[in-house]
């Protein structure tokens, strides 16, 4: 029996060898991390239920793992394991090429190498996807292979499958994405315990969620990868993180929260896009949205995508965005169905982001100055009359109305909060008027959060 074979125990029949057993379907893994753990326990734990799904068994034919040493739990053969990824990617005998190595390179290198020896490949890599996948579906189109990648946004939550398949018969009009767990689960404790960002920030890395170095998290850099991924799905357009305006939590303090919840808001890490008559809005920035709304209790490390389509409506999608087996579910859905492919002896993948090779093209994406949102404003100010009418009248002259306001009781300080809510205004508008007001003397610093008060 082939090395890694992962069959049920009672199976009957005969041995065979690797190379002309039909009925076997062989994966290599390169990296044997958090994920890749899943994905062994779960081809293990479902081996019998996978070969009844396939009509064939799965077969872990090798893994490559920078340490050589994968956890010692896992009981993985020695000569299964290999620090030569670039020679298990394009052997014979692997049909699969499941990469969890995370990053730019090598994945890169060795998902084209993977795919240009006919291999399917399957991925987690949502980084790689936004910089590089116009080269990588590409390539795979040209070679005839698939690229599956659900596990690349939402974690186990099947949002990749869902706006590529079961909402292809609907026009996307826009996307809320909850997609960060680490940013979530700050906010989280930031909003029920009353901690400052860098304490709860602590919390998260103690506990295990947040990285040592968590910039490509709470900077929002890692929702803004999923977001490409997201608005190519949707809106069948092309687009690099850097077009994506980004904004991450670290400046959101536990002020900001409380003044959230006066004012009947909850903040949230969003991930957003919308479709403005071919104009797509692309953005990841703290967001305050109504505390009644399904995604203001999506609490903790959850991650949530909030769909808007033309004539289906809202739907949302909700479930573990990160963690060893819920990611590890996803990478499974994925080379299941590419088995299922391969042995049916179709192409699986054709259309892997919705739309056929070349059809999805860079688009047109709005400038942040013509965004048009309603702002929660605030100062901190000198407490002396005429402050509020000052303010008030830079609002005015740059045309943003102003929908609410709190202003604190006098506190020990020379200076007080003016918080306020505004109406509707282009972000252009925003920001002259806050250059303005920056002008002041008696206004000592101002800060704005972006509101979404209908989606
Ligand atoms: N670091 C991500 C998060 C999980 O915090 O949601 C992997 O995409």
């Amino acid at each position: 029996m082939p090395a890694g074979h992962l069959t049920t125990k009672h199976r009957t029949e005969p041995a065979v060898t690797a190379h002309t057993d039909a009925r076997l379907v062989r994966v290599a893994l390169l990296g044997c991390g958090t994920v890749g753990e899943g994905v062994v326990r779960l081809l293990r734990r479902n081996a019998e239920m996978f070969e009844r799904k396939l009509g064939a068994a799965f077969d872990l034919a090798g893994v490559a793992d920078r340490s050589l040493r994968p956890n010692p739990a896992l009981g993985l053969e020695s000569r299964l394991i290999t620090r030569d990824p670039a020679s298990l990617v394009i052997r014979p005998d692997i049909d699969i090429v499941v990469e969890l190595f995370g990053g730019q390179e090598p994945a890169r290198s060795l998902m084209l190498k993977a795919l240009e020896a006919g291999k399917d490949v399957v991925t987690a890599n949502k980084a790689l996807l936004a910089e590089n996948g116009d080269e990588i579906f590409r390539t795979a189109a040209k070679c005839g292979r698939a690229v599956g990648f659900e596990a690349s946004v939402g974690g186990g939550v099947p949002i990749i499958r869902t706006l590529r398949e079961a909402l292809a018969g609907d026009r996307q009009l826009a996307v809320y994405g909850i997609v960060n767990g680490t940013c979530n689960s700050i906010l989280s404790v930031m909003t029920e315990a009353g901690t400052e960002f860098e304490d709860a920030l602590r919390q998260a890395q103690e506990s295990g969620l947040a990285e040592a170095d968590p910039t490509l998290d709470i900077e929002g850099h890692d929702a803004a990868h999923k977001l490409c991924l997201l608005v190519t799905l949707a809106f069948g357009v092309l687009l690099k993180p850097a077009r994506v305006f980004t904004e991450g939590i670290s400046r959101i303090t536990r002020a900001d929260i409380n003044y959230a919840r006066q004012l009947g808001y909850t903040i949230k890490l969003l991930a957003i896009a919308k479709d403005d008559n071919g104009a797509i809005e692309a953005r990841v920035h703290p967001t305050m949205i109504p505390r009644r709304h399904l995604l203001a209790d999506v609490a903790g490390a959850f991650n949530a995508i909030y769909v808007h389509s033309e004539a289906l409506g809202p739907t949302m999608y909700y479930g573990q965005g990160a963690g060893q087996l819920p990611t590890a579910t996803a990478v499974m859905a994925d080379i299941l169905e590419i088995a299922r492919h391969r042995r049916a002896g179709s192409r699986g993948g054709a259309h892997a982001l919705g739309y056929p090779a070349g059809a999805v093209r860079p688009g047109s994406i709005k400038r942040m100055d013509d965004v048009v949102c309603e702002y929660y404003l605030r100062f901190m100010a000198r407490d002396q009359p005429g402050v509020l009418g000052a303010i008030a009248s830079v609002l005015g002259r740059n045309r943003i109305s102003i929908a609410s306001v709190i202003q604190q009781e006098r506190g020990v300080g020379s200076t007080v909060p003016v918080i306020m809510r505004t109406h509707e205004a282009p972000e252009r508008n925003l920001k002259r008027a806050l250059m303005a007001i920056a002008k002041l003397k008696m206004v000592e610093s101002s800060a704005f959060i972006r509101i979404e008060e209908r989606l």
